[in-house]
Protein backbone atom coordinates (compact mmCIF):
# COMPACT_ATOMS: atom_id res chain seq x y z
CA UNK A 1 0.00 0.00 0.00
CA UNK A 2 1.56 3.59 -0.78
CA UNK A 3 2.04 5.34 2.24
CA UNK A 4 -0.16 8.28 1.00
CA UNK A 5 -3.52 5.31 1.02
CA UNK A 6 -3.84 4.77 4.46
CA UNK A 7 -6.52 6.73 5.67
CA UNK A 8 -4.95 8.37 8.45
CA UNK A 9 -7.49 9.78 11.12
CA UNK A 10 -6.83 11.10 14.74
CA UNK A 11 -8.59 9.54 16.25
CA UNK A 12 -7.45 6.31 15.08
CA UNK A 13 -3.89 6.94 16.54
CA UNK A 14 -5.56 8.33 19.78
CA UNK A 15 -5.63 6.19 23.05
CA UNK A 16 -8.56 7.42 24.88
CA UNK A 17 -9.17 7.54 28.82
CA UNK A 18 -12.55 7.13 30.24
CA UNK A 19 -13.58 9.22 33.31
CA UNK A 20 -16.69 8.51 35.68
CA UNK A 21 -16.08 11.91 37.67
CA UNK A 22 -18.55 10.67 40.50
CA UNK A 23 -14.83 8.19 41.46
CA UNK A 24 -12.46 9.98 40.03
CA UNK A 25 -11.10 12.63 42.68
CA UNK A 26 -12.92 15.06 44.87
CA UNK A 27 -11.86 18.16 45.64
CA UNK A 28 -14.14 20.01 48.08
CA UNK A 29 -14.31 16.79 50.40
CA UNK A 30 -18.24 16.05 50.01
CA UNK A 31 -17.13 12.26 49.23
CA UNK A 32 -18.32 12.61 45.56
CA UNK A 33 -15.64 13.20 42.68
CA UNK A 34 -15.90 16.59 40.71
CA UNK A 35 -14.55 18.78 37.93
CA UNK A 36 -12.12 20.50 40.05
CA UNK A 37 -11.03 16.91 41.41
CA UNK A 38 -10.21 16.09 37.51
CA UNK A 39 -8.56 19.31 36.78
CA UNK A 40 -6.03 18.54 40.00
CA UNK A 41 -5.01 15.20 38.04
CA UNK A 42 -4.61 16.94 34.62
CA UNK A 43 -1.01 16.38 35.04
CA UNK A 44 -1.32 12.83 35.69
CA UNK A 45 -3.25 12.27 32.57
CA UNK A 46 -0.42 13.87 31.00
CA UNK A 47 1.79 11.74 32.40
CA UNK A 48 0.26 8.75 30.89
CA UNK A 49 0.33 10.07 27.57
CA UNK A 50 -3.81 9.63 26.47
CA UNK A 51 -4.77 11.64 23.89
CA UNK A 52 -8.42 12.09 24.16
CA UNK A 53 -10.55 11.94 28.00
CA UNK A 54 -14.45 10.91 27.24
CA UNK A 55 -16.32 11.99 30.52
CA UNK A 56 -19.42 10.43 31.38
CA UNK A 57 -22.38 12.69 31.93
CA UNK A 58 -21.55 16.05 34.43
CA UNK A 59 -24.73 17.32 33.33
CA UNK A 60 -27.73 18.56 35.82
CA UNK A 61 -29.27 15.18 36.88
CA UNK A 62 -31.25 14.16 39.96
CA UNK A 63 -28.72 10.85 39.65
CA UNK A 64 -31.19 8.14 39.23
CA UNK A 65 -28.93 6.47 37.12
CA UNK A 66 -25.54 8.36 37.98
CA UNK A 67 -26.18 11.40 35.53
CA UNK A 68 -27.40 8.92 32.72
CA UNK A 69 -30.98 10.94 33.66
CA UNK A 70 -30.25 14.69 32.30
CA UNK A 71 -32.76 17.09 33.64
CA UNK A 72 -30.54 20.04 31.90
CA UNK A 73 -28.16 19.60 28.46
CA UNK A 74 -26.85 22.69 28.97
CA UNK A 75 -25.70 23.00 32.78
CA UNK A 76 -23.36 21.13 34.97
CA UNK A 77 -24.47 19.03 37.97
CA UNK A 78 -23.95 21.26 41.27
CA UNK A 79 -21.94 18.36 42.85
CA UNK A 80 -19.41 18.46 40.12
CA UNK A 81 -19.22 22.08 39.78
CA UNK A 82 -20.00 24.90 37.92
CA UNK A 83 -19.48 25.81 33.84
CA UNK A 84 -16.41 28.29 34.44
CA UNK A 85 -14.82 24.61 36.49
CA UNK A 86 -15.60 23.02 33.28
CA UNK A 87 -14.16 25.80 31.17
CA UNK A 88 -10.99 25.25 33.49
CA UNK A 89 -11.26 21.94 32.93
CA UNK A 90 -11.27 22.23 28.72
CA UNK A 91 -8.61 24.29 28.29
CA UNK A 92 -6.45 22.14 30.93
CA UNK A 93 -6.99 19.44 28.83
CA UNK A 94 -6.43 21.24 25.10
CA UNK A 95 -3.30 23.06 26.86
CA UNK A 96 -1.94 19.10 27.36
CA UNK A 97 -2.80 18.31 23.83
CA UNK A 98 -5.49 16.29 25.14
CA UNK A 99 -9.24 15.86 23.86
CA UNK A 100 -12.37 16.05 25.44
CA UNK A 101 -15.33 14.11 24.38
CA UNK A 102 -18.69 14.03 26.24
CA UNK A 103 -21.28 12.23 26.62
CA UNK A 104 -24.30 12.39 24.65
CA UNK A 105 -27.30 10.66 26.58
CA UNK A 106 -30.53 11.22 24.17
CA UNK A 107 -32.47 8.34 23.97
CA UNK A 108 -33.88 9.33 27.24
CA UNK A 109 -34.03 12.45 29.81
CA UNK A 110 -34.39 12.50 33.12
CA UNK A 111 -38.04 12.78 34.40
CA UNK A 112 -37.25 16.15 35.93
CA UNK A 113 -36.12 17.72 32.37
CA UNK A 114 -38.60 20.53 31.36
CA UNK A 115 -39.56 18.64 28.45
CA UNK A 116 -40.61 16.33 30.06
CA UNK A 117 -42.31 18.44 32.98
CA UNK A 118 -44.79 20.29 29.63
CA UNK A 119 -45.37 17.11 28.47
CA UNK A 120 -46.90 15.40 31.26
CA UNK A 121 -48.84 18.36 31.47
CA UNK A 122 -49.94 17.76 28.34
CA UNK A 123 -48.41 21.26 26.92
CA UNK A 124 -49.31 21.30 23.34
CA UNK A 125 -45.65 21.86 22.11
CA UNK A 126 -44.23 19.06 23.99
CA UNK A 127 -47.30 16.55 23.79
CA UNK A 128 -45.56 14.19 21.54
CA UNK A 129 -42.08 14.67 23.45
CA UNK A 130 -41.91 10.89 24.28
CA UNK A 131 -43.62 7.70 24.07
CA UNK A 132 -47.25 7.97 25.97
CA UNK A 133 -49.65 5.50 25.54
CA UNK A 134 -53.16 4.06 26.77
CA UNK A 135 -53.37 0.69 29.10
CA UNK A 136 -54.60 -2.41 28.19
CA UNK A 137 -57.30 -4.14 29.59
CA UNK A 138 -54.87 -5.78 32.70
CA UNK A 139 -58.08 -8.95 32.36
CA UNK A 140 -56.58 -9.57 28.56
CA UNK A 141 -52.73 -10.26 29.62
CA UNK A 142 -51.24 -11.94 32.74
CA UNK A 143 -50.69 -8.70 34.64
CA UNK A 144 -51.24 -8.19 38.54
CA UNK A 145 -51.38 -4.27 38.96
CA UNK A 146 -48.29 -2.51 40.75
CA UNK A 147 -49.82 0.73 39.81
CA UNK A 148 -52.10 2.76 37.07
CA UNK A 149 -55.90 2.75 37.11
CA UNK A 150 -57.58 -0.84 38.07
CA UNK A 151 -57.97 -2.89 35.81
CA UNK A 152 -55.14 -1.33 33.58
CA UNK A 153 -52.03 -3.05 32.44
CA UNK A 154 -49.09 -1.33 30.54
CA UNK A 155 -49.56 -0.75 26.50
CA UNK A 156 -47.23 -3.87 26.04
CA UNK A 157 -45.39 -6.53 27.58
CA UNK A 158 -42.08 -4.92 27.14
CA UNK A 159 -39.56 -5.08 30.25
CA UNK A 160 -37.46 -2.43 31.06
CA UNK A 161 -33.47 -3.40 31.26
CA UNK A 162 -33.17 -1.96 34.75
CA UNK A 163 -36.33 -3.88 35.99
CA UNK A 164 -39.80 -4.48 36.28
CA UNK A 165 -41.72 -3.08 33.08
CA UNK A 166 -40.89 -0.68 30.77
CA UNK A 167 -43.97 1.72 31.26
CA UNK A 168 -44.86 3.84 34.01
CA UNK A 169 -48.10 5.26 34.94
CA UNK A 170 -48.68 9.03 35.31
CA UNK A 171 -50.83 10.62 37.39
CA UNK A 172 -50.96 13.67 36.14
CA UNK A 173 -51.51 13.04 32.44
CA UNK A 174 -53.38 9.71 33.00
CA UNK A 175 -51.09 7.60 30.77
CA UNK A 176 -48.54 5.67 30.07
CA UNK A 177 -45.09 6.27 28.90
CA UNK A 178 -42.29 4.35 27.87
CA UNK A 179 -38.99 4.01 29.60
CA UNK A 180 -36.39 1.37 28.72
CA UNK A 181 -34.33 2.04 31.71
CA UNK A 182 -35.35 3.47 34.98
CA UNK A 183 -38.80 4.75 35.39
CA UNK A 184 -37.00 8.48 36.04
CA UNK A 185 -35.95 7.82 32.93
CA UNK A 186 -38.19 8.34 29.93
CA UNK A 187 -37.72 7.83 26.16
CA UNK A 188 -37.56 10.28 23.94
CA UNK A 189 -39.62 10.34 21.02
CA UNK A 190 -37.44 10.29 17.86
CA UNK A 191 -40.23 10.73 15.47
CA UNK A 192 -41.46 13.63 16.61
CA UNK A 193 -38.69 16.23 14.25
CA UNK A 194 -38.63 18.88 16.79
CA UNK A 195 -36.97 16.24 19.42
CA UNK A 196 -34.51 15.79 16.84
CA UNK A 197 -34.06 19.58 16.24
CA UNK A 198 -33.47 20.15 20.07
CA UNK A 199 -31.18 17.18 20.11
CA UNK A 200 -29.19 18.58 16.92
CA UNK A 201 -29.00 22.37 18.47
CA UNK A 202 -27.66 21.21 22.11
CA UNK A 203 -25.02 19.27 20.11
CA UNK A 204 -24.09 22.12 17.90
CA UNK A 205 -23.65 23.87 21.35
CA UNK A 206 -21.03 21.86 22.70
CA UNK A 207 -19.10 21.82 19.82
CA UNK A 208 -19.01 25.86 19.65
CA UNK A 209 -17.89 25.42 23.20
CA UNK A 210 -15.17 23.43 21.83
CA UNK A 211 -15.01 19.91 22.50
CA UNK A 212 -13.88 17.22 20.11
CA UNK A 213 -16.63 14.77 20.33
CA UNK A 214 -19.14 12.67 21.40
CA UNK A 215 -19.51 9.22 23.29
CA UNK A 216 -23.50 8.76 21.96
CA UNK A 217 -25.53 6.45 24.88
CA UNK A 218 -27.08 3.48 23.91
CA UNK A 219 -28.01 5.61 20.46
CA UNK A 220 -28.93 2.48 18.44
CA UNK A 221 -32.28 2.37 20.44
CA UNK A 222 -33.85 5.96 19.13
CA UNK A 223 -35.89 4.22 16.77
CA UNK A 224 -38.58 2.20 17.95
CA UNK A 225 -40.94 0.02 15.83
CA UNK A 226 -44.16 0.96 14.82
CA UNK A 227 -47.00 -0.38 17.06
CA UNK A 228 -44.32 -1.34 19.64
CA UNK A 229 -44.60 -5.01 18.93
CA UNK A 230 -44.00 -7.41 21.89
CA UNK A 231 -41.65 -10.70 21.29
CA UNK A 232 -41.78 -13.65 23.51
CA UNK A 233 -38.33 -15.04 22.37
CA UNK A 234 -36.89 -11.31 23.82
CA UNK A 235 -36.02 -11.81 28.00
CA UNK A 236 -37.22 -8.14 27.99
CA UNK A 237 -40.38 -8.66 25.82
CA UNK A 238 -39.14 -6.96 23.04
CA UNK A 239 -37.88 -4.02 24.87
CA UNK A 240 -34.18 -5.15 23.83
CA UNK A 241 -34.86 -7.27 19.92
CA UNK A 242 -37.67 -4.29 19.05
CA UNK A 243 -35.63 -1.60 20.20
CA UNK A 244 -32.07 -1.83 18.88
CA UNK A 245 -31.37 -1.09 15.27
CA UNK A 246 -34.88 -0.04 14.94
CA UNK A 247 -36.44 1.15 11.56
CA UNK A 248 -35.14 4.56 10.93
CA UNK A 249 -32.50 4.34 13.47
CA UNK A 250 -29.85 5.41 10.39
CA UNK A 251 -32.33 7.85 9.13
CA UNK A 252 -32.16 9.56 12.19
CA UNK A 253 -28.52 9.48 12.81
CA UNK A 254 -27.60 10.31 8.92
CA UNK A 255 -29.60 13.67 10.00
CA UNK A 256 -27.32 14.41 12.46
CA UNK A 257 -24.53 13.51 10.33
CA UNK A 258 -26.02 16.05 7.82
CA UNK A 259 -26.80 18.89 10.52
CA UNK A 260 -23.71 18.61 13.33
CA UNK A 261 -21.08 15.19 12.63
CA UNK A 262 -17.73 16.08 11.14
CA UNK A 263 -15.03 13.94 10.49
CA UNK A 264 -13.02 15.66 12.41
CA UNK A 265 -14.97 14.70 15.85
CA UNK A 266 -14.50 11.62 17.00
CA UNK A 267 -17.86 10.17 17.74
CA UNK A 268 -18.78 6.83 19.11
CA UNK A 269 -22.14 5.36 19.42
CA UNK A 270 -22.41 3.00 22.06
CA UNK A 271 -24.66 0.21 20.79
CA UNK A 272 -26.82 -2.39 22.21
CA UNK A 273 -28.02 -5.98 21.80
CA UNK A 274 -26.46 -9.26 21.35
CA UNK A 275 -24.69 -9.41 17.81
CA UNK A 276 -24.93 -7.05 15.70
CA UNK A 277 -25.13 -7.43 11.82
CA UNK A 278 -22.29 -6.49 10.21
CA UNK A 279 -24.41 -4.25 7.75
CA UNK A 280 -25.57 -2.08 10.10
CA UNK A 281 -22.25 -1.58 11.91
CA UNK A 282 -20.80 -0.40 8.16
CA UNK A 283 -24.09 1.99 7.75
CA UNK A 284 -23.44 3.53 11.28
CA UNK A 285 -19.66 3.98 10.14
CA UNK A 286 -20.17 4.76 6.69
CA UNK A 287 -19.13 8.51 6.20
CA UNK A 288 -21.83 9.42 3.67
CA UNK A 289 -24.44 7.72 5.75
CA UNK A 290 -24.30 7.79 9.59
CA UNK A 291 -20.75 9.08 10.18
CA UNK A 292 -19.87 7.81 13.33
CA UNK A 293 -16.10 7.08 13.86
CA UNK A 294 -16.85 4.00 15.76
CA UNK A 295 -18.99 1.71 17.98
CA UNK A 296 -19.22 -0.29 21.46
CA UNK A 297 -20.86 -3.43 20.88
CA UNK A 298 -21.70 -5.32 24.14
CA UNK A 299 -20.80 -9.00 22.12
CA UNK A 300 -17.41 -9.71 23.99
CA UNK A 301 -19.23 -8.09 27.11
CA UNK A 302 -22.12 -10.65 26.88
CA UNK A 303 -20.12 -14.01 26.78
CA UNK A 304 -19.54 -14.48 30.62
CA UNK A 305 -22.94 -12.86 31.83
CA UNK A 306 -26.31 -15.42 32.66
CA UNK A 307 -29.93 -13.75 30.98
CA UNK A 308 -30.19 -12.18 34.71
CA UNK A 309 -27.77 -10.04 36.77
CA UNK A 310 -27.34 -13.22 39.51
CA UNK A 311 -26.45 -16.31 36.87
CA UNK A 312 -22.47 -16.32 35.10
CA UNK A 313 -22.19 -18.37 31.90
CA UNK A 314 -19.08 -20.24 31.36
CA UNK A 315 -16.95 -19.09 28.58
CA UNK A 316 -14.15 -20.22 26.47
CA UNK A 317 -11.54 -17.83 25.03
CA UNK A 318 -11.79 -19.50 21.89
CA UNK A 319 -15.09 -17.40 21.92
CA UNK A 320 -13.69 -14.27 23.10
CA UNK A 321 -11.10 -14.31 19.98
CA UNK A 322 -14.29 -15.40 17.43
CA UNK A 323 -15.68 -11.80 18.57
CA UNK A 324 -12.63 -9.99 18.21
CA UNK A 325 -11.95 -11.33 14.47
CA UNK A 326 -15.23 -11.01 13.56
CA UNK A 327 -15.39 -7.64 13.96
CA UNK A 328 -11.52 -6.53 12.75
CA UNK A 329 -12.63 -9.07 9.60
CA UNK A 330 -16.11 -7.24 9.19
CA UNK A 331 -14.85 -3.48 9.51
CA UNK A 332 -11.32 -4.00 7.68
CA UNK A 333 -12.10 -2.53 4.53
CA UNK A 334 -14.92 0.17 5.80
CA UNK A 335 -14.87 1.07 9.07
CA UNK A 336 -12.78 1.21 12.45
CA UNK A 337 -13.08 -0.63 15.66
CA UNK A 338 -13.07 0.46 19.46
CA UNK A 339 -11.52 -2.01 22.19
CA UNK A 340 -12.18 -2.23 25.32
CA UNK A 341 -13.01 -4.76 27.97
CA UNK A 342 -13.89 -2.12 31.02
CA UNK A 343 -15.79 0.44 31.49
CA UNK A 344 -18.52 2.23 33.88
CA UNK A 345 -21.04 -0.73 33.26
CA UNK A 346 -18.82 -3.22 33.31
CA UNK A 347 -17.09 -5.48 36.23
CA UNK A 348 -12.75 -4.99 36.21
CA UNK A 349 -11.02 -6.89 33.47
CA UNK A 350 -8.26 -8.37 35.25
CA UNK A 351 -10.96 -10.15 37.66
CA UNK A 352 -12.94 -11.36 34.66
CA UNK A 353 -10.52 -12.17 31.63
CA UNK A 354 -7.29 -11.61 34.07
CA UNK A 355 -6.05 -13.52 37.52
CA UNK A 356 -6.70 -11.06 40.29
CA UNK A 357 -4.81 -13.28 42.41
CA UNK A 358 -0.97 -14.89 42.01
CA UNK A 359 -0.84 -13.22 38.04
CA UNK A 360 -2.69 -9.73 39.00
CA UNK A 361 -0.09 -7.66 37.45
CA UNK A 362 0.92 -9.83 34.12
CA UNK A 363 -2.20 -10.55 33.44
CA UNK A 364 -3.48 -6.88 33.85
CA UNK A 365 -0.53 -6.11 31.55
CA UNK A 366 -1.39 -8.71 29.30
CA UNK A 367 -4.71 -7.57 28.86
CA UNK A 368 -3.85 -4.26 27.96
CA UNK A 369 -1.21 -5.37 25.46
CA UNK A 370 -4.55 -7.28 23.71
CA UNK A 371 -6.37 -3.74 24.07
CA UNK A 372 -3.49 -1.75 22.53
CA UNK A 373 -2.25 -4.43 20.08
CA UNK A 374 -5.40 -5.29 17.84
CA UNK A 375 -6.60 -3.18 15.20
CA UNK A 376 -8.40 0.05 16.27
CA UNK A 377 -8.56 2.13 18.95
CA UNK A 378 -7.72 1.44 22.53
CA UNK A 379 -10.08 2.87 25.81
CA UNK A 380 -8.50 3.15 28.99
CA UNK A 381 -11.15 3.13 31.94
CA UNK A 382 -10.53 5.19 34.80
CA UNK A 383 -8.01 2.90 37.09
CA UNK A 384 -7.24 0.12 34.48
CA UNK A 385 -4.55 1.40 34.13
CA UNK A 386 -3.04 0.59 37.61
CA UNK A 387 -4.49 -2.99 37.68
CA UNK A 388 -7.56 -2.18 39.69
CA UNK A 389 -9.98 -5.42 40.61
CA UNK A 390 -13.61 -5.91 41.11
CA UNK A 391 -14.78 -4.95 44.87
CA UNK A 392 -15.48 -7.68 47.42
CA UNK A 393 -18.90 -6.91 47.80
CA UNK A 394 -20.45 -8.91 51.19
CA UNK A 395 -23.80 -7.15 51.14
CA UNK A 396 -26.52 -5.96 49.43
CA UNK A 397 -26.19 -2.25 51.45
CA UNK A 398 -22.51 -1.68 49.68
CA UNK A 399 -24.19 -1.62 46.56
CA UNK A 400 -24.98 1.91 44.63
CA UNK A 401 -26.27 1.03 41.14
CA UNK A 402 -30.32 0.88 40.26
CA UNK A 403 -29.07 -2.27 37.85
CA UNK A 404 -28.13 -3.94 40.73
CA UNK A 405 -30.48 -3.10 43.40
CA UNK A 406 -33.78 -3.19 41.36
CA UNK A 407 -33.43 -5.81 39.42
CA UNK A 408 -32.38 -7.71 42.23
CA UNK A 409 -34.87 -6.70 44.90
CA UNK A 410 -37.37 -7.20 42.75
CA UNK A 411 -36.34 -10.87 42.28
CA UNK A 412 -36.32 -11.61 45.63
CA UNK A 413 -39.65 -10.21 46.21
CA UNK A 414 -41.53 -12.03 43.07
CA UNK A 415 -39.43 -15.26 44.87
CA UNK A 416 -37.22 -15.99 41.66
CA UNK A 417 -34.47 -15.53 44.04
CA UNK A 418 -34.20 -16.86 47.59
CA UNK A 419 -31.78 -13.81 49.07
CA UNK A 420 -28.51 -11.72 48.04
CA UNK A 421 -26.68 -13.75 49.96
CA UNK A 422 -28.40 -17.07 47.41
CA UNK A 423 -27.04 -15.21 44.42
CA UNK A 424 -24.29 -13.15 46.03
CA UNK A 425 -20.85 -14.44 43.75
CA UNK A 426 -22.94 -14.04 40.51
CA UNK A 427 -23.62 -10.22 41.56
CA UNK A 428 -20.51 -9.33 42.87
CA UNK A 429 -18.60 -10.83 40.01
CA UNK A 430 -21.35 -8.81 37.50
CA UNK A 431 -22.44 -5.63 39.01
CA UNK A 432 -21.49 -2.75 37.43
CA UNK A 433 -20.18 -1.17 40.78
CA UNK A 434 -17.07 -3.26 40.47
CA UNK A 435 -16.01 0.08 38.55
CA UNK A 436 -17.45 2.51 40.31
CA UNK A 437 -15.05 2.21 43.38
CA UNK A 438 -13.20 5.42 43.77
CA UNK A 439 -9.83 5.68 41.90
CA UNK A 440 -7.14 4.66 43.90
CA UNK A 441 -4.60 7.65 44.25
CA UNK A 442 -3.15 6.15 47.36
CA UNK A 443 -2.64 4.23 50.19
CA UNK A 444 -3.74 6.69 52.51
CA UNK A 445 -7.62 6.47 53.92
CA UNK A 446 -10.02 6.67 51.20
CA UNK A 447 -7.16 6.08 48.47
CA UNK A 448 -6.48 9.78 47.96
CA UNK A 449 -9.97 10.45 46.25
CA UNK A 450 -11.62 12.46 48.80
CA UNK A 451 -11.29 13.67 52.35
CA UNK A 452 -14.70 13.06 53.38
CA UNK A 453 -16.53 10.03 53.22
CA UNK A 454 -17.15 8.60 49.84
CA UNK A 455 -20.05 8.29 48.06
CA UNK A 456 -19.30 4.37 47.68
CA UNK A 457 -16.90 1.56 49.33
CA UNK A 458 -13.34 1.95 48.48
CA UNK A 459 -11.12 -1.10 47.73
CA UNK A 460 -9.37 -2.45 50.79
CA UNK A 461 -6.59 -3.42 47.98
CA UNK A 462 -5.66 0.53 47.77
CA UNK A 463 -2.83 0.05 50.15
CA UNK A 464 -0.72 -2.11 47.77
CA UNK A 465 -2.90 -0.82 44.52
CA UNK A 466 -2.85 3.10 43.89
CA UNK A 467 -1.30 5.54 41.41
CA UNK A 468 1.74 6.38 43.90
CA UNK A 469 2.92 3.05 44.20
CA UNK A 470 2.38 2.38 40.17
CA UNK A 471 4.36 5.29 39.35
CA UNK A 472 7.00 4.67 42.01
CA UNK A 473 7.81 1.00 40.61
CA UNK A 474 9.11 1.04 36.66
CA UNK A 475 7.89 -2.40 36.07
CA UNK A 476 4.27 -1.80 36.77
CA UNK A 477 1.32 -2.26 35.19
CA UNK A 478 1.00 2.16 34.67
CA UNK A 479 4.80 1.86 33.69
CA UNK A 480 3.47 -0.66 31.20
CA UNK A 481 0.42 1.29 29.64
CA UNK A 482 2.89 4.06 29.23
CA UNK A 483 4.97 1.60 26.65
CA UNK A 484 1.70 0.57 24.77
CA UNK A 485 0.63 4.29 24.41
CA UNK A 486 4.09 5.64 23.08
CA UNK A 487 4.56 2.39 21.09
CA UNK A 488 1.28 3.25 19.08
CA UNK A 489 3.06 7.01 18.47
CA UNK A 490 5.89 5.31 17.46
CA UNK A 491 5.09 2.60 14.92
CA UNK A 492 2.46 2.89 12.41
CA UNK A 493 1.84 -0.66 12.08
CA UNK A 494 0.18 -0.65 15.77
CA UNK A 495 -2.25 1.52 14.38
CA UNK A 496 -2.77 0.84 10.67
CA UNK A 497 -1.23 -2.85 10.04
CA UNK A 498 -3.49 -5.94 8.90
CA UNK A 499 -4.63 -8.71 11.71
CA UNK A 500 -4.08 -11.77 11.42
CA UNK A 501 -5.48 -14.25 14.09
CA UNK A 502 -2.91 -17.76 14.18
CA UNK A 503 -4.45 -20.82 16.12
CA UNK A 504 -8.47 -19.23 16.32
CA UNK A 505 -9.75 -22.45 18.50
CA UNK A 506 -6.93 -22.70 20.80
CA UNK A 507 -8.56 -22.02 24.17
CA UNK A 508 -5.17 -20.53 25.95
CA UNK A 509 -3.11 -18.81 23.79
CA UNK A 510 -4.53 -15.44 21.51
CA UNK A 511 -1.48 -15.19 18.95
CA UNK A 512 -1.84 -12.93 15.66
CA UNK A 513 0.41 -11.19 13.26
CA UNK A 514 -0.19 -7.16 12.28
CA UNK A 515 1.70 -6.56 8.80
CA UNK A 516 1.31 -3.02 6.97
CA UNK A 517 3.35 -2.97 3.95
CA UNK A 518 3.77 0.03 2.28
CA UNK A 519 6.22 1.64 -0.42
CA UNK A 520 8.75 2.39 2.45
CA UNK A 521 9.07 -1.28 3.18
CA UNK A 522 6.53 -3.97 5.17
CA UNK A 523 6.51 -3.97 9.04
CA UNK A 524 5.24 -6.57 11.23
CA UNK A 525 4.20 -7.25 14.81
CA UNK A 526 4.05 -10.67 16.27
CA UNK A 527 1.77 -10.68 19.47
CA UNK A 528 1.58 -14.12 21.38
CA UNK A 529 -0.50 -13.86 24.69
CA UNK A 530 -0.44 -17.11 27.31
CA UNK A 531 -4.45 -16.57 28.55
CA UNK A 532 -3.70 -19.06 31.67
CA UNK A 533 -1.62 -19.38 35.15
CA UNK A 534 0.59 -22.59 33.56
CA UNK A 535 3.61 -22.46 31.36
CA UNK A 536 2.71 -23.26 27.64
CA UNK A 537 4.80 -24.02 24.11
CA UNK A 538 3.51 -22.32 20.95
CA UNK A 539 5.08 -23.82 17.81
CA UNK A 540 4.32 -20.71 15.27
CA UNK A 541 4.02 -21.53 11.27
CA UNK A 542 7.12 -21.10 9.78
CA UNK A 543 5.87 -17.88 7.59
CA UNK A 544 5.58 -16.17 11.22
CA UNK A 545 8.88 -17.29 12.62
CA UNK A 546 11.58 -14.40 12.15
CA UNK A 547 15.22 -13.97 12.61
CA UNK A 548 15.69 -10.33 12.92
CA UNK A 549 13.18 -9.89 15.00
CA UNK A 550 13.67 -7.60 18.31
CA UNK A 551 11.09 -7.72 21.60
CA UNK A 552 9.67 -4.49 21.53
CA UNK A 553 7.85 -5.12 25.02
CA UNK A 554 6.51 -8.09 27.18
CA UNK A 555 5.04 -8.29 30.67
CA UNK A 556 7.88 -10.22 31.98
CA UNK A 557 11.41 -8.33 33.35
CA UNK A 558 13.31 -9.61 30.57
CA UNK A 559 16.68 -8.71 32.77
CA UNK A 560 15.64 -10.79 35.62
CA UNK A 561 13.40 -13.52 34.44
CA UNK A 562 11.26 -15.32 36.83
CA UNK A 563 9.99 -18.71 36.11
CA UNK A 564 6.55 -20.55 36.90
CA UNK A 565 7.65 -21.51 40.01
CA UNK A 566 9.61 -18.02 41.14
CA UNK A 567 12.79 -19.17 40.63
CA UNK A 568 14.82 -16.60 38.71
CA UNK A 569 15.76 -18.09 35.34
CA UNK A 570 18.74 -17.62 33.87
CA UNK A 571 18.30 -18.86 30.29
CA UNK A 572 15.81 -16.81 29.43
CA UNK A 573 17.15 -13.46 28.58
CA UNK A 574 16.64 -10.83 25.78
CA UNK A 575 18.39 -13.15 23.00
CA UNK A 576 16.68 -16.14 24.23
CA UNK A 577 13.52 -14.58 23.61
CA UNK A 578 14.87 -13.50 20.15
CA UNK A 579 16.05 -16.99 19.47
CA UNK A 580 12.50 -18.61 20.04
CA UNK A 581 11.10 -16.99 17.80
CA UNK A 582 13.76 -17.41 14.76
CA UNK A 583 13.07 -20.97 15.86
CA UNK A 584 9.12 -20.84 15.75
CA UNK A 585 9.38 -22.14 19.30
CA UNK A 586 7.63 -19.91 22.61
CA UNK A 587 7.77 -21.29 25.63
CA UNK A 588 5.24 -18.45 27.39
CA UNK A 589 5.12 -18.57 30.89
CA UNK A 590 2.02 -17.70 33.04
CA UNK A 591 -0.15 -14.95 31.14
CA UNK A 592 3.34 -13.92 29.70
CA UNK A 593 2.76 -11.13 26.60
CA UNK A 594 5.11 -10.67 23.87
CA UNK A 595 5.15 -7.92 21.48
CA UNK A 596 7.64 -8.61 18.82
CA UNK A 597 8.18 -6.03 15.88
CA UNK A 598 10.27 -6.81 12.37
CA UNK A 599 10.47 -4.87 9.07
CA UNK A 600 11.26 -5.76 5.81
C1 LIG B 1 -25.61 3.26 28.98
C2 LIG B 1 -24.72 3.80 30.06
C3 LIG B 1 -25.20 3.31 31.37
C4 LIG B 1 -26.60 3.83 31.59
C5 LIG B 1 -27.51 3.47 30.41
C6 LIG B 1 -28.75 4.29 30.43
O1 LIG B 1 -25.57 1.89 28.87
O2 LIG B 1 -23.39 3.43 29.80
O3 LIG B 1 -24.38 3.67 32.44
O4 LIG B 1 -27.14 3.29 32.75
O5 LIG B 1 -26.91 3.73 29.18
O6 LIG B 1 -28.45 5.63 30.13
Amino acid sequence: MPTEDIDRRWWKEAVVYQIYPRSFNDADGDGIGDIPGIVERLDYLDALGVDVVWLCPVYDSPNADNGYDISDYRAIMDEFGTMADWETLLDGLHDRDIKLVMDLVVNHTSDEHEWFVKSRAGEDEYDDYYWWREGRDADAVDWSATEGPEGEAPPNAWKSFFGGPAWAYDDEREAWYLHLFDRKQPDLNWENPDVREEVFEMMEWWFEKGIDGFRMDVINLISKPEGLPNDPDDPFGGAMSQSTNGPRVHEYLSEMNERVLDREYLTVGEMLGPKMPMDHARRYLDPDEDGLSMLFHFEHMLLDRGEDLWKRRDWDLSELKAVFNRWDEGLKEDGWNSLYLNNHDQPRMVSRFGNDGAYRRESAKLLATLLHTLRGTPYIYQGEELGMTNYPFDSLDEFRDVDTLNPLREAVSEGEVESFEAVKEAVRANSRDNARTPMQWSAEEHAGFTDGEPWIGVNPNHDEINVEAERADPESVWHYYRDLISLRDEYDVVVYGDYEPLFPDDGTVWAYTRTLATDAGTERLVVALNFSSSEVAVGLPDEVASDDATLLLGNYDAASEVDAAGDTDPDLDVDTVADELAAGDLRLRPWEARVYHDST
